[in-house]
């Protein structure tokens, strides 16, 4: 088993380290805020008073509104909270629940936590990569589904655990995959 924790702990690093570059690749990617979208996050940033501490609490409601926060997002909210955008961009970047890529219609969700893992998430995992041709993080080019890989979700008697968007998907087999995915042909 600690051999499998290691595997697992060496496994979210690399993880990490690829979030961290991905997030940085796509905050290079212009995005042209609307005037009502600047109003809105400003309006998010009011709700917490501009208080330069509920940075976390402003970039969470600000993500659960747009969906994501690309670099744009992240200037109003320095502005408007007075701090640097860099601390802005650091705890975006930090954090690997903040996504700076826009997710897709249908973000499939793989859970990567020991009990999942234990029983063959990786290669679940594996399975959706290969079907979509995309990576951990990405997005497909027709915007259908995205993948990230998420902790423990409350449902390890299910393991291995799959949600996409809200609909969760127990004891998953690779087999299963092309199944689950042609759910959301449309
Ligand atoms: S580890 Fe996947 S649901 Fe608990």
């Amino acid at each position: 088993m600690k051999e499998i924790l290691r595997f697992a702990q060496n496994d979210k690093k690399a993880d990490d380290s690829k979030n961290i570059e991905k997030k940085q690749n796509m905050s290079r990617i212009k995005v042209e805020l609307r005037k009502d979208q600047i109003e809105k996050i400003g309006e998010i940033c009011q709700s917490f008073n501009n208080e330069p501490g509920e940075l976390i609490n402003v970039l969470h409601k600000t993500q659960g509104t747009f969906g994501y926060l690309p670099a744009e997002v992240q200037e109003v909210i320095a502005k408007n909270l007075n701090v640097p955008v860099a601390k802005v961009y650091g705890v975006v970047t930090f954090y690997s629940f903040f996504t700076m890529i826009p997710k897709g219609k249908y973000p499939v969700s793989i859970c990567t936590g020991t009990a999942c893992y234990v029983r063959g998430a990786e290669k679940v995992l594996d399975e959706f990569k290969k079907e979509l041709k995309i990576q951990v993080g990405e997005t497909s080019a027709d915007g259908k589904f995205s993948i990230a890989c998420l902790r423990c979700v409350g449902a390890c008697g299910l393991a291995p655990v799959v949600m996409v968007g809200e609909k969760t998907y127990g004891r998953v087999a690779p087999e299963m995959v092309k199944d689950i995915l042609a759910e959301y042909k449309d």
